[in-house]
C-alpha cells in the first residue's frame, strides 16, 4: 500500500514538472488500455475528446511529443484523431514491478499553441507464469531433523503484478513434508518446508518434490520447480556383524596369510558413518601373535605358526567400528584341527652298556620311550628295530618298551650292535622317526687260549748252543685285553726224573722255547715237555700243548776200540797156526761208536802190515784173515796196524795194533815178543786169563743178577743220583730198571753199539752195564787217538741218558782165546 502511495507522489511529481515546463496546459485525457495490444488498435479517439474536428488537427500541426528517451510505443492518427498502438506495450517492460503504470503524452497543437497530456494508463494482463529462479532447489536435511523443522524455499516471482503476481504455493503430495507459504514485508509470498514426519536415510536416500507456485490470474498461471531434498546422514546405526559367533576350523600350520576368515559388519550409515573398521577386542597375545585382522575388509589371516599341540582352540572378539566411533562386538571362535606334523620322538631312558656277552637270553639292555606330540591317530605309535640284530623291542607300559636280547651274544664274533629303532605313528600318511643306539658288547673270560697246533716237534742237533731257540709255539685268545693275554709256561715234569725245565725254558710272552743246556744224543734220544698257554682273565682259563723235541746225533764220538786193547796198556798177541790156509780167520778187531747211524758205522782198515798181503780186514767186519796159506818163510811176528773209521762227517777213527804170532806152539810167544813188549808180553797169558775170568764172572753175575730182579718185582720207584739232577728210576726204560738191585750200579748208560760180529746184517745187541768194580780199565779202553784218555765210564759219569746198552761179541773173543791157549 505505502509502495503504491509513494508512486503516486512520484507521479505527480513528474505531471507537477511536465505541468511547469508547458505553462499553458488545457486538461488531461486519460485512457487506460491493457498491455500487449495488438498494433493499431486504437485506444481512443483525440480529436472527439478535443472536440475538435479531425481537420484542424492536421492543420494545427497536432503532433504527440514524448520523452526522448523512451520509447513512441503510441502514435495518433491524423486522419481520424485516433490514437492507436504503435509499438507492442509490454507493462512489465515499462514499468517493471511497478503497480501503477503509464504513458504519458503531450499533445501539442499549434496555432494556437496547445498543449493537452494525455495519459495512457496501462493496465495488466496476466501475461506472466510464476517462476522459480532455479528450477531446481536443492536441500539438505539431516535425518535427524526434527518434525516442524522449516526450511524456507526459494520465492517464485511473476512479473504481473497485484493479483496476478504469485499467489499461492502447492506441493506434491508427500509423506515427509508440507508446505506453508508467508508473504514477504514486499506483499511476496513464499514458501517454507516443513518437516512433517523425521526423515531416514538409510529408508529414502533422497526426496524430490514438485513445488508449484501459481498467480491469481485468470486464466491462472503457474510455475514449477522440483525440490530435491538429500537427506543427510546421522550417525544413527552401528555397525552390524553378518554372524553373532563366527566358528570356523584351521587345520594347523596353516600357510602364513592363509584367510581364515573373513568377519564383515555393515553399519547402514553413510559416509565415514558407515565406514566400518574392525580391530581386535580384548584378545591374549597369543592371538594376536598368531591372527592378524585386516581392518578395513575384517579378513582375518595366519600370521603365525599355528600349532595344535600348542593350542587348539582360539577365541577373540573381533570389534567394528564405525567412524563416529560405534562399536559393535562378534566372536570368532577358530578350532584347530590336527595334522599329523609331529614325528615320534624316541627317548633312550636307559641303556645298560656294554652288556656283558654272557647275558642272558632276554636280559634288558635298555629302556625305551616314545612320544608323538599329534593327537588321536596320530598319536598311537608302533615301535621296531631292525631284524638283523639279536635284540627285540618288548612293549612295557604305555610308550614304554625294553629292549632286550633274542639270542646269547658274543663279543669275539660282534663286538657292537647299531640299533636303528623306528617309530611309526598312524597318522596319514605316517611320519616315522628313528634312533641309532650303538650297544657294545663287554668281554667275558669265556675263551681259552688256542694253540695253532694239537703239537709241536722240534729237531735239534745234539751239542747245541745252550739258550738257542729251538721252537716256538703261539696259541691265541680272542677275548679282549688281559682276557685275551696269552702267557707261556711250561708245565712241571720230569723228563727221565730231571725237571722238564733243565731242558727247556719258554719266553712267556712270545712262547719262543730255548734249549737250556746242551743236548747229548747218546744220552737221550727225545723227549717231551707241555706248554701251557694261560691268559690273564680272573679266573684265567689255559690249555696245554705238547712239544716233543728230538736231538739228532753229531758224529761226536770217536769209534772205541774194544778189542784189541790200544797200544801202550797191554799187548795182546794173536796166535795164527802155521798151517793156516787162506782164509782162515785170524783175529777180530771189535770197535764201537757211541754215535748212531752212519756216525756208528765203522769201516776197518790195514794201514801198515809187517807182511802186506798176507793178512786183509773185512772192511766192515773187521774179521782179519789170511789172505793166502802161511808158509815157513813168513815171519813168525807179523804186526798189524788197523784203522777204525766212522762213517760221520768229518769221520772220526781210532787206531790200533794187532799183533800175530805164527806158530803152533804156544811157548813161541814169550820168543816171539820183543823186548819192547817183554814186560807185558810176559803177563799176557796170565792178564788173558784173568780178563776172560772176569768177563765170564761178571757175565754170570749180569745173568744172576737179571734173573733175581726180574724175580722180585720193583717194590717202589728210587731215586738215582746223578750229578746234581735227580733222576727218578721210574722214568727208566722198564729193561733197565731190572739193575736197580744191583746196588754197584752208580749211572747208567745207554749206548747202542754195533759189533761187526762177520756180517754186517747179523748185527746183535747184548744189553749190559758197567760200573766201578768192573776191572775194565785195563781191557776196556779207549782207542789212543781219543784226546784224554779218559775212562771211558769216567767219561760217560756225567752223561744223563740211562739206556744202557752194551752189545759185546764176547763169545768170538773167548773162543779166539781158548783156541790160541
Ligand atoms: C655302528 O655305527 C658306527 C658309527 O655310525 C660305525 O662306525 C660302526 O662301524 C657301526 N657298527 C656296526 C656293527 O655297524
Ligand atoms: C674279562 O672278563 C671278566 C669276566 O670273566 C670281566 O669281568 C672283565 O671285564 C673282562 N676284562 C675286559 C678287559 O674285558
Ligand atoms: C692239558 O690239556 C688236557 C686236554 O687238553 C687236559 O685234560 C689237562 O688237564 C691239561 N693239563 C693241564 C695241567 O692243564
Amino acid at each position: 500500500m505505502g509502495q503504491n502511495g509513494f508512486m503516486v507522489t512520484t507521479s505527480f511529481s513528474i505531471c507537477f514538472f511536465i505541468l511547469l515546463m508547458l505553462h499553458t496546459s488545457r486538461g488531461d485525457m486519460s485512457y487506460s488500455i491493457e498491455e500487449e495490444m495488438r498494433r493499431g488498435s486504437v485506444i481512443g479517439n483525440i480529436a472527439k475528446d478535443l472536440g475538435l474536428d479531425v481537420k484542424s488537427l492536421s492543420d494545427r500541426k497536432a503532433r504527440l511529443d514524448t520523452d526522448r528517451t523512451s520509447r513512441r510505443l503510441c502514435d495518433m492518427n491524423l486522419s481520424t484523431g485516433g490514437l492507436i498502438v504503435a509499438e507492442r506495450i509490454d507493462r512489465e517492460e515499462i514499468c517493471g514491478p511497478r503497480v501503477s503504470c503509464a504513458l504519458i503524452y503531450e499533445l501539442i497543437l499549434e496555432n494556437p499553441l496547445e498543449m493537452h497530456r494525455i495519459v495512457i494508463q496501462i493496465q495488466d494482463i496476466n501475461d506472466n507464469s510464476p517462476r522459480f529462479s532455479n528450477d531446481q532447489i536443492k536441500l539438505e536435511i539431516g535425518e535427524s531433523a526434527d518434525k516442524g523443522a522449516r526450511f524456507p524455499l526459494d520465492e517464485a516471482h511473476d512479473l504481473d503484478t497485484g493479483v496476478n503476481a504469485v499467489q499461492r504455493y502447492f506441493l506434491d503430495k508427500n509423506d515427509h513434508f508440507k508446505l506453508a507459504v508467508n508473504t514477504n514485508t514486499d506483499g511476496g509470498k513464499y514458501a517454507e518446508l516443513i518437516l512433517d514426519k523425521e526423515l531416514d536415510r538409510e529408508i529414502q536416500q533422497e526426496v524430490s518434490l514438485l513445488l508449484t507456485a501459481s498467480d491469481g490470474g485468470s486464466p491462472q498461471r503457474s510455475g514449477t520447480a522440483v525440490i530435491h531434498v538429500t537427506v543427510l546422514d546421522a550417525n544413527d546405526n552401528i555397525p552390524v556383524f553378518s554372524q553373532a559367533v563366527y566358528k570356523v576350523s584351521l587345520p594347523e600350520n596353516s600357510p602364513l596369510d592363509f584367510v581364515v576368515v573373513t568377519v564383515s559388519a555393515t553399519d547402514a550409515d553413510e559416509g565415514p558413518n558407515g565406514e566400518v573398521t574392525y580391530d581386535f577386542g580384548r584378545v591374549s597375545d597369543k592371538v594376536k601373535n598368531v591372527f592378524s585382522l585386516e581392518q578395513k575388509t575384517g579378513e582375518i589371516r595366519v600370521k603365525g605358526q599355528i600349532d595344535f599341540e600348542e593350542e587348539s582352540v582360539y577365541e577373540m572378539r573381533i570389534q567394528a567400528k564405525d567412524g563416529l566411533g560405534l562399536v559393535s562386538y562378534t566372536k570368532v571362535i577358530i578350532e584347530i584341527t590336527d595334522v599329523n606334523d609331529n614325528k615320534p620322538e624316541i627317548f633312550i631312558k636307559s641303556l645298560y652298556n656294554p652288556i656283558p656277552e654272557n647275558a642272558v637270553i632276554g636280559t634288558e639292555a635298555g629302556i625305551i620311550n616314545v612320544q608323538d606330540n599329534d593327537s588321536g591317530e596320530n598319536k598311537n605309535i608302533r615301535c621296531s628295530i631292525q631284524h638283523n640284530v639279536p635284540f627285540k623291542l618288548v612293549p612295557s607300559i604305555k610308550n614304554y618298551y625294553s629292549l632286550v636280547t633274542t639270542s646269547e651274544l658274543d663279543r669275539e664274533v660282534v663286538t657292537d650292535y647299531n640299533i636303528t629303532i623306528t617309530a611309526t605313528d598312524e597318522g596319514s600318511p605316517p611320519l616315522s622317526s628313528s634312533k641309532t643306539i650303538q650297544l657294545s658288547v663287554s668281554d667275558v673270560n669265556d675263551n681259552s687260549p688256542v694253540f695253532d697246533k694239537q703239537s709241536y716237534s722240534a729237531q735239534v742237533t745234539e751239542n747245541n748252543k745252550p739258550g738257542s731257540s729251538i721252537c716256538s709255539v703261539t696259541a691265541r685268545d680272542p677275548d679282549w685285553r688281559q682276557n685275551g693275554t696269552v702267557f707261556y709256561s711250561l708245565l712241571p715234569s720230569e723228563v727221565n726224573g730231571v725237571p722238564v725245565s733243565s731242558f727247556l725254558s719258554i719266553n712267556g710272552d712270545t712262547g719262543v722255547i730255548h734249549a737250556v743246556r746242551s743236548y747229548d744224543y747218546e744220552q737221550c734220544r727225545s723227549f717231551k715237555a707241555h706248554v701251557v698257554a694261560r691268559d690273564n682273565g680272573s679266573p684265567p682259563l689255559s690249555s696245554n700243548v705238547t712239544v716233543s723235541v728230538r736231538i739228532t746225533d753229531q758224529n761226536d764220538n770217536s769209534p772205541l776200540i774194544l778189542y784189541p786193547a790200544p797200544a801202550g796198556s797191554s799187548i795182546m798177541t794173536e796166535m795164527v797156526p802155521r798151517a793156516a790156509p787162506a782164509g782162515s780167520l785170524v783175529s777180530k778187531v771189535i770197535a764201537v761208536d757211541a754215535d748212531s747211524g752212519q756216525n756208528a758205522w765203522l769201516s776197518y782198515q790195514i794201514v801198515k802190515s809187517t807182511d802186506p798181503g798176507l793178512f786183509s780186514i773185512g772192511q766192515y767186519s773187521g774179521e782179519i784173515r789170511a789172505q793166502r796159506d802161511i808158509v815157513g818163510t813168513d815171519s813168525m811176528k807179523q804186526n798189524l796196524v788197523i784203522l777204525v773209521k766212522d762213517n760221520g762227517h768229518p769221520s772220526l777213527s781210532a787206531t790200533c795194533t794187532v799183533y800175530l804170532v805164527i806158530s803152533d806152539n804156544l811157548s813161541d810167544l814169550p820168543e816171539v815178543n820183543n823186548a819192547s813188549y817183554d814186560e807185558p808180553s810176559s803177563k799176557l797169558t796170565t792178564y788173558l786169563i784173568i780178563a776172560l775170568v772176569s768177563v765170564s764172572t761178571f757175565f754170570l753175575t749180569f745173568i744172576i743178577l737179571v734173573v733175581a730182579v726180574r724175580l722180585c718185582h720193583r717194590r717202589k720207584p728210587r731215586l738215582l743220583f746223578d750229578g746234581a739232577v735227580a733222576i727218578p728210576s721210574a722214568y727208566l726204560p722198564p729193561n733197565y730198571a731190572d739193575m736197580e738191585g744191583a746196588g754197584t750200579l752208580r749211572s747208567s748208560y745207554n749206548y747202542d753199539t754195533y759189533l761187526t760180529t762177520g756180517s754186517r746184517t747179523s748185527d746183535f745187541k747184548f744189553v749190559t752195564s758197567y760200573n766201578d768194580t768192573l776191572p775194565a780199565d785195563q781191557t776196556v779202553r779207549k782207542s789212543p787217538s781219543e784226546a784224554g784218555g779218559e775212562d771211558l765210564t769216567g767219561r760217560m759219569e756225567g752223561r744223563q741218558c740211562n739206556e744202557v746198552k752194551v752189545v759185546l761179541s764176547i763169545s768170538i773173543a773167548v773162543l779166539q782165546m781158548e783156541r790160541s791157549l
